[in-house]
């Protein structure tokens, strides 16, 4: 199986690779693992005070098509706020990158690390968004 350009060039030359400090503000992490191959990935998301992402880094301990789909999303999240980052779906990943069948999950993989990362940030910042809303 030979794999696409765009998948070599992120796997190449992967974007936002590393990790925040776990105590920066406004981090969140998504931590998944694909049960077909035992792949993981982490990818974090960095939330400004308006909602909105404005950096996402990404390690992958996987194979080059997981990497590169983890490095495409760090792209596409940045400067999307949480619900719009929620509507990435691995079908469009897997179309950018033109991941055959067998490498689909790859890309399920980093649909489901931007929901987990989300969730995270979610449970930690939900009882400001409470607060905020109140009118007691
Ligand atoms: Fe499992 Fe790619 S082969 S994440
Ligand atoms: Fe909201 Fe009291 S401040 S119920």
């Amino acid at each position: 199986m030979s794999y696409s350009t765009k998948v070599l060039d992120h796997y190449e030359n992967p974007r936002n690779v590393g990790t925040f400090g776990k105590d920066d503000a406004g981090v969140a992490t998504g931590m998944v693992g694909a049960p077909a191959c035992g792949d993981v990935m982490k990818l974090q998301i960095k939330v400004n005070k308006d909602g909105v992402i404005e950096d996402a880094k990404f390690k992958t301990y996987g194979c080059g098509s997981a990497i590169a789909s983890s490095s495409l999303v760090t792209e596409w999240v940045k400067g999307k706020t949480l619900d719009e980052a929620l509507t990435i779906k691995n079908t469009q990943i897997a179309e950018e990158l033109a991941l055959p069948p067998v490498k689909i999950h790859c890309s399920v993989l980093a649909e489901d690390a931007i929901k987990a990362a989300v969730a995270d940030y979610k449970s930690k910042h939900g009882a400001m968004v409470e607060t905020a809303a109140c009118t007691g």
